[in-house]
């Protein structure tokens, strides 16, 4: 305030003025407490105390009553609870209104109007209007926003950031009357007495802000005009487009018929099969997809693909579908590699490799030592032998017949599956199923037994258990 107010002369009375509140200036808290007490006494209600700093029981002494706010507030949460229900019943389940039809909008048979759909906007719209409730509300009930406040012109009053205390009693109290409340404050103890005077002609808006003002209202009505305008229209284009993207852009849809370029009775069309997007040119591969090494991506030696009318091993067959059931050995095999192809270089990292992604995609069934005792497995066999799931056990990986395959087999049955095993080779990238295959064969030369094996050794030799 400081700066704000440059004249120090006490505002003349005149018409031009209007007394507002006479203010009583203490020397201590304690006087100002007493004052405040009488004041209370005598009847007044609109009354306030200013101090330098926190007083306490002043709160009491001027009678302030809690805050109305909290009540405000729950009753514009309720409103805004009521209007957000009312408005998704009203957009989403109704039809029939003159002016701005809703739309009853079907989802998958789902009820029009449930509760536990329109929690989300309703919770989000109590909470918003609670908090616009909350913030303009305790601006109402501080009487803001307001230009400045008269006190601040009285030079007696400044001394209130210092070493003063004040009691201001208002002259719209029922019980004020000027001369009256002069004396009972002189009474009460005040050291020194004003008068607060408004100055009504500076109550004025600058007519910047009038006309600011106006304009806004005007504009406010735009939006509501618009909705109304455009709510009976159908359009192609999106409402709002703010970023075009490349959508006015000339092209063609992939997928469809390439756009007439000649007239309608001789069409012309860019390519001359007429479709927008040509198919790949047929023999050529991609950069990086040359799949060439059977041995490497398929498992088997190049040129022992057995050629069968039909189906041949699955690890030609795009999907490994049509080998369900076949019982190994019928089906007609190339001739699996029994090395690592020349691409794999097996070395502890590469089997660290291995194990880290066997322990990611094999274990759940398999187990960790391979013995076919996942968890899945368990969980499925035990449904499977209450009656509540087929299943065919996962194979233990221990099994000779499962050792004697080469390795390209293995590889093969990770990429294609095998039986009812499910195909990974679209999970698992052509090098670490190298590395799986590698780790199974780790896995093996364990010489961890199968638990046939197991029961069997147990049942011969006790002694023998592993
Ligand atoms: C969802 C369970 C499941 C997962 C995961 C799984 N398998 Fe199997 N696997 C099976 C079942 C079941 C069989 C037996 C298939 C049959 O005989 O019908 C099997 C069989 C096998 C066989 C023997 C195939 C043959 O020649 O009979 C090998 C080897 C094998 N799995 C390796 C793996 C490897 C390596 C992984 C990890 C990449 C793996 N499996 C992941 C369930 C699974």
């Amino acid at each position: 305030m400081a700066h704000s107010h440059k004249h120090d002369t006490p505002v003349e009375t005149g018409p031009s003025s209007k007394l507002i509140s006479l203010v009583a200036q203490f020397d201590d808290p304690h006087s100002l407490v007493a004052a405040c007490d009488r004041a209370r006494e005598a009847g007044y209600k609109k009354m306030d105390a200013y101090s330098p700093f926190p007083v306490h029981g002043i709160d009491d002494a001027i009678g302030i009553r809690r805050t109305r706010l909290p009540f405000f507030v729950l009753a514009v949460g309720l409103g805004a609870c009521a209007f957000a229900l009312l408005l998704q019943y009203y957009v989403n389940a109704t039809d029939e209104s003159p002016i701005f039809p809703g739309y009853k909008f079907f989802i998958s048979g789902k009820p029009l109007f449930s509760l536990p759909a329109n929690i989300p906007v309703t919770f989000e719209i109590i909470v918003l209007s609670s908090a616009f409730a909350t913030f303009f509300g305790m601006w109402y009930l501080n009487g803001l926003p307001r230009f400045a406040n008269p006190l601040h012109r009285l030079p007696m009053f400044r001394r209130v950031t210092n070493d003063k205390f004040f009691l201001v009693l208002e002259a719209e109290d029922e019980k004020f009357s000027e001369s009256r409340s002069r004396q009972q404050l002189e009474e009460w103890g005040a050291k020194a007495i004003e008068e607060c005077h408004e100055d009504l002609t500076d109550q004025k808006i600058p007519n910047g802000f009038r006309l600011a003002g106006i304009v806004f209202l005007f504009a406010l009505l735009l939006p509501p005009a618009l909705i109304y305008r455009v709510s009976g229209m159908t359009y192609r284009q999106p409402r709002l487009h703010v970023v075009p993207d490349m959508d006015w852009q000339d092209r063609y849809n992939t997928q469809t018929r390439g756009p007439n370029i000649g007239t309608p009775e001789s069409p012309r069309y860019l390519f001359a099969d007429g479709r927008a997007m040509q198919r790949p040119v047929s023999g050529t591969i991609a950069r990086g997809d040359l799949t060439e090494s059977d041995e490497y991506f398929r498992g088997y030696k190049t040129g022992t693909l057995p050629v069968s009318e039909g189906a041949g091993p699955s690890a030609q067959d795009q999907d490994g579908q049509d080998q369900d059931g076949m019982a190994t050995g019928t089906t007609p095999e190339p001739e699996w590699v029994d090395g690592f192809p020349e691409e794999v270089v097996v070395n502890t990292d590469f089997l660290k490799r291995g194990k880290q992604r066997f322990e990611i995609y094999c274990v759940a069934c398999h187990g960790y030592d391979g013995n076919g005792e996942g968890l899945v497995n368990q969980r499925a066999v035990a449904l499977a032998a209450a009656g509540e799931a087929a299943w065919t056990a996962a194979k233990s990986l221990h099994d000779p017949a499962v050792k004697a395959q080469p390795i390209g087999r293995i590889f093969d049955t990770i990429s294609n599956g095998r039986a009812t095993m499910g195909p990974y080779k679209d999970q698992i990238p052509v090098k670490d199923r190298w590395a799986i295959t590698a780790y199974v064969r780790a896995l093996q030369a364990t010489g961890i037994r199968t638990p046939q094996e197991l029961a069997e050794a147990n049942s011969a030799t006790p002694e023998a258990g592993q």
